[in-house]
């Protein structure tokens, strides 16, 4: 039986219906960001704060100092901390599957021991435990006393996942490449398509290669085929070798020193023919979204070492503590969810771009897509009732600069506002210069200039001033007012990345708590997984065929006719 109390519906307490009538009045009297700056020379530092080693700056949001005042009326009128504080102690708040959300327990100090309790299981213990067993494994793999069957140090990883079960793993891989030292490159196979399989063994020597297939619940459809389908690669191809002979043992012993894995379900892994001792756990309160600092991050303690994952444990747990011990009125964390809120909310925003000025976050957008859509992509809140609000933004994006020369132009001057992150960092890992000019300043000149065309715009007075003619005045016109979020970094160190993935967590469970959302589930991506397995058969079968409707049975029959 959950004990969360029902869920508080944001529209009709106080402190939404000061915001509605703060919204009427900001909007009627005309937002004004260029105003309010030169209006306040405090609004950078009221607004600036400082949450570790990153300097976050939401001067360039639409919000003032009454904004700020009554979203954190509207937290405490919902009971955000309340929520915040159930969740990091181990409460049911994922009221649909009846668990715990303790990803906050994963990045616990050993010293956190005895804490934190999902009914009888220590949770602090049990996390500890498991990353002692996965650092032993790991530097075994690093040093080279893990051998391939054939007696070769391992320098190729593949992890197989899919969702929460590879994007982390894969993109804390590349964001963190500077730090990789072992020698051992890691690819990662989520896509059931054979394209995704194909290219990532293309080139690879089974004999050292190890494989890791990842899954929380050890049956889902992609994962498994991926890892059938890799086995037979590795064994086919070190018997053709002659590395192996054809007999049961043989592959056995391989598999033995070649795959290991990574789940909740042990007996399914084992069903699998992977050793349960090569197996390593994590638990239900972990979601699959939420577990890249669990065991689903193996690939990167091999690739990072175990010291390196430490300090990325860390990061993630400075920010919780950040979140748990910060008055609302300063906690920067939550104030992102709220002003995301208001956006969604108030101003309608549909949509929530994070581009990051560091190529090595590539995949940091794909990553917060998961994150956040699977997480608050609801339309009932948590006790089943329906929304009765907007919920779930489309999060997207790319690194700057190269999103500058791609989707910026309908960010500066499209129709719709879209709330944009910008992240940065002071030093690279790859400092260059171009002549006398450090390529890194250019790019961080870059950064600058896109919050600060984004607020500030260009009036048409300054575009005639440049001599643009009469008629595409207009066109070259750049209205400002459109908001975004400076969060600055000293540099991207596996303690930062930590650090600024709790920082989306906190953020997503923020939003979602305002929304009355069980962050935590995802049944929506059930009903496509039911339908695939009875539309699969169709394409052979007549009887499978004749019950799918007219539009499944028309693109099939075009398969049929191509095939
Ligand atoms: O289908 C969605 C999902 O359940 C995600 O929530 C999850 O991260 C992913 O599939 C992979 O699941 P598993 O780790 O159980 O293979």
């Amino acid at each position: 039986m959950s004990t969360v109390p029902a869920p508080i519906d944001a529209t009709s307490t106080p402190a939404w219906a000061a915001l509605q009538k703060h919204y009427d009045e900001l909007t009627g009297a005309g937002i004004d960001l260029k105003g309010w700056f030169a209006a306040d020379p405090d609004r950078v530092s009221k607004l600036s704060y400082d949450m570790g080693e990153f300097h976050i700056d939401l001067s360039k949001n639409l919000v003032t100092d009454e904004t700020m005042k009554l979203l954190v009326q509207l937290a405490r009128e919902l009971h955000i901390e309340e929520r915040r504080d159930a969740m990091y102690s181990g409460v049911h708040i994922n009221t649909s599957e009846d668990r715990a959300v303790l990803h906050t327990a994963l990045r616990r100090p050993a010293s956190d021991k005895g804490t934190v309790f999902d009914g009888d299981q220590d949770c602090v213990a049990d996390v500890r435990d498991m990353l002692d067993r996965m650092y032993a494994f790991a530097e075994k793999v690093r040093s080279g006393e893990w051998k391939g069957v054939t007696g070769k140090k391992i320098e190729h990883v593949v992890s197989i996942g899919i969702g929460g079960s590879d994007l982390g793993p894969v993109m804390v891989y590349e964001a963190l490449k500077p730090y990789a030292d072992a020698g051992i490159d890691c690819r990662y196979i989520s896509n059931i398509d054979p394209n995704d399989m194909a290219e990532k063994v293309r080139g690879l020597d089974p004999e050292t290669t190890l494989v890791i297939v990842v899954s929380k619940t050890f049956t889902t459809l992609e994962t498994l085929t991926n890892g059938r389908e890799v086995r037979t690669w590795l064994l086919d191809a070190l018997e053709a070798a002659g590395a192996i002979d054809g007999s049961e043992e043989s592959r056995a012993e391989a598999v033995k020193k070649h795959f290991v894995a990574v789940s909740t379900a042990l007996d399914l892994v084992a069903d699998f023919g992977i050793d349960p001792e090569n197996a390593f756990g994590f638990w239900n309160w972990v979601g699959g979204r939420y577990s890249v600092d669990s065991a689903v991050g193996l690939s990167l303690i091999i690739a990072l070492g175990p010291e390196r994952f430490e300090c990325f444990l860390k990061g993630f747990h400075d920010v919780d503590m950040y979140f748990q011990n910060t008055p609302l009125e300063d906690n920067v964390v939550a104030l992102m969810g709220l002003i995301n809120v208001w956006y969604v909310n108030f101003f309608g925003a549909e949509s929530h771009a994070v581009l990051p000025y560091n190529q090595y976050m590539h995949r940091f957008p794909a990553y917060l897509q998961q994150l956040t859509m699977e997480s608050n992509g609801k339309g009932v809140r948590w006790d089943g009732s329906a929304l009765t609000t907007a919920s779930g933004e489309i999060y997207w994006g790319e690194p700057g600069t190269n999103g500058q020369h791609a989707f910026y132009q309908l960010i500066h001057q499209g129709t719709r506002l879209i709330p944009s992150d910008l992240i940065a960092f002071v030093n690279t890992a790859n400092p260059n210069k171009d002549g006398d000019q450090d390529v890194h300043e250019l790019f961080l000149g870059n950064f600058l200039a896109q919050t600060k065309a984004l607020a500030f715009g260009k009036t048409a007075d300054e575009v005639r001033a440049e001599g643009t003619p009469e008629e595409i005045v207009t066109a070259r016109i750049f209205t400002g007012n459109r908001p975004s979020t400076s969060i600055f970094g000293i540099e991207l160190t596996p303690h930062a990345l930590g650090a600024l993935i709790a920082l989306y967590e906190h953020i997503t469970f923020v939003e979602g708590t305002v929304w009355g959302i069980d962050s935590f589930d995802q049944w929506g991506v059930e009903l496509g997984k039911q339908l695939a397995k009875q539309i699969t058969p169709a394409f052979h079968d007549d009887e499978a065929l004749a019950v799918q409707d007219a539009s499944t049975k028309a693109l099939i029959e075009f398969y049929r006719a191509h095939r």
